[in-house]
């Protein structure tokens, strides 16, 4: 009886079919649940002596799936066959359309800031992301313990302290300085990261545009008139500029820029709160004590730097209320930027 089935289980190895009707036979003369060879087969069970039922139906199931899988390959070829005969070609048909990708809303008013200042004679440099407390904090006179260090919520490597991701993109302001010597004209774009709550207003990690100008008789009027040039350029000929007095360590006299709004054109809504004010950068002179310690001779150089949120700037330029939504990375969001 074994032999038997062994038989077949060769007789199905070699069966092959050109057409459904040929494999349906095959089908009905192994499978039919009346009379199919296979049926039978398993009928024959009962009589089978007992040491011999196990073997008699492993061979048996190994010839029924033979049979399945050879019955599954010979349709599928088949079928294949049959569609590629049918296919024609037609070469007036209008071709596939490509779904061509576009750039990321930062990406863009990034690249667009960027060539802002390339445009006035600013190099980029970039500076890592994990950096150290120096380039971070000491070395833009952030004193050990003071407040001003908790402006910025860091995150700190546990096992070392020395270690944090940078909280701004002024850290590679020192490392420029550590470099080149004046004069200085660069910007640096960059990630940056803060333990903050993740809401409509404030993400942990987002992307800041540093700038550092130093040089002899570098003054107060030239970042002022560098921010304007900047501002128009970005927002419109018609943009107006403000600084308002305020404090960072590193910057002496500090202050902090709004634009007027570019919604309402300084009239009043609620993007600018009716104020007609948007807020859009920090700024100053760079202080002595920076330049000393970077190794720069404050007597004879001064500069100006300045600091701004790629994310806010895009927020404004394209009305986006929902700082997450550049995070999500969804399509039909993305789909709106060219
Ligand atoms: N680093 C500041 C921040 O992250 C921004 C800033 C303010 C940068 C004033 C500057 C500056 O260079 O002069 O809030």
């Amino acid at each position: 009886m074994i032999n038997k089935i062994q038989e077949l289980i060769k007789e199905v190895e070699k069966f092959s079919a050109k057409s459904i009707d040929e494999i349906e036979n095959f089908r009905i003369k192994f499978l039919s649940k009346k009379n199919g060879i296979v049926t039978e087969l398993f009928n024959e069970f009962k009589n089978i002596p007992a040491d011999e039922k196990k073997e008699f139906g492993r061979v048996l199931n190994i010839l029924k799936s033979n049979i399945q899988d050879k019955i599954e390959f010979l349709k599928l070829n088949t079928e294949e066959d049959n569609q590629k005969s049918k296919i024609q070609l037609d070469l007036s048909l209008p071709g596939d359309s490509v779904n061509l990708g576009s750039r990321h809303p930062i990406s863009i008013v990034r690249n667009e800031i960027i060539e802002i200042f390339t445009r006035l004679g600013f190099t980029i440099s970039e500076g890592p992301e994990i950096e150290d407390d120096y380039h971070v904090f000491s070395a833009l006179n952030f004193p050990e313990e003071h407040p001003a260090r908790d402006m910025q919520d860091t995150f700190f490597i546990e096992q070392n302290p020395d270690v944090l991701l940078r909280t701004h993109t002024s850290s590679v302001q020192v490392r420029v300085m550590d470099n080149e010597k004046p004069p200085i004209r660069t910007i640096s774009p960059g990630r940056v990261f803060r333990n903050e709550a993740i809401s409509a207003r404030a993400h942990c990690i987002f992307h800041q545009i540093e700038g550092l100008y130093i040089d002899k008789n570098v003054s107060f009027a030239d970042l002022k008139q560098t921010l304007l040039y900047f501002a128009k350029e970005l927002f419109g000929e018609k943009t107006q500029i403000r600084l308002r007095p305020s404090y960072f360590p590193f910057t002496e006299p500090s202050a902090e820029m709004d634009i007027s709004c570019s919604l309402c054109g300084g009239k009043g809504c609620n993007v600018c709160k009716y104020t007609g004010w948007l807020e859009i950068l920090g700024c100053g002179m760079v202080d002595p004590n920076v330049l000393e310690s970077n190794n720069i001779d404050s007597k004879v150089y001064t500069g100006f730097a300045f600091g701004m949120g790629i994310e806010r700037i895009a927020m404004l330029k394209y009305g986006v209320k929902d700082l997450r939504m550049y995070f999500e990375n969804d399509i039909r969001f993305l789909q709106q930027f060219q």
